[in-house]
């Protein structure tokens, strides 16, 4: 892990940022720059921001429903990824949703997204199945669950 960098809950006042890091990172899959920042006003959505010395660096959203909570999106800026941001982004996104009572966690990931699910699977989330056409863009996704 980087020295310097913590992790707190985000905020309105984030709007900016997840916006720019969603279109940066996500934009290939569809609008998520549009949608995601709305989900920081929104109390079903949980979210945790990776802050650096000079400014945020990574972001998790938490969508949370009766005992099942569905990650919606986890981001690191391209120039800090592959650091442990996302994985301490992933670490204490598990143990907020444990304490929000949440008893499994689900989410989707590009089926050609690799890195990604390399790390889901380091936390602990397994493969449920694949969907076709998943995202806006026409890409595949496979789901993923994870028991806490
Ligand atoms: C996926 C993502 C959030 C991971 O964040 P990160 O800070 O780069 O990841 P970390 O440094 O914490 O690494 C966690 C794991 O990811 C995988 N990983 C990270 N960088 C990788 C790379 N360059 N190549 C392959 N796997 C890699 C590894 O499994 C790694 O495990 P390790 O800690 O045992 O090495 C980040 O790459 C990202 O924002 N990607 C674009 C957005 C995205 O795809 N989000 C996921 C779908 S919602």
């Amino acid at each position: 892990m980087m020295e310097g960098a913590g992790i707190r809950n985000g905020a309105p006042a984030d709007r900016e940022f997840v916006a720019d890091l969603a279109r940066q990172v996500f934009s290939t899959y569809g609008e998520y720059d549009r949608i995601l920042p709305d989900c920081l006003d929104d109390p079903q959505f949980h979210t945790l921001v990776s802050e650096l010395g000079d400014g945020p660096a990574g972001f998790c959203m938490l969508s949370i429903g009766d005992g099942v909570g569905e990650v919606v999106a986890v981001a690191v800026d391209p120039l800090q990824q592959s650091r442990g941001i996302g994985r301490q982004l992933m670490e204490a996104m598990v143990e907020d949703a444990r304490e929000l009572g949440i008893r499994v966690l689900v989410l989707k990931t590009a089926t050609r997204n690799l890195c990604a699910q390399g790390l889901f699977r380091t936390i602990g989330f397994e493969e449920t199945g694949r969907v076709a056409g998943y995202y806006s863009s026409g890409q595949a996704a496979i789901g993923m669950r994870m028991r806490l």
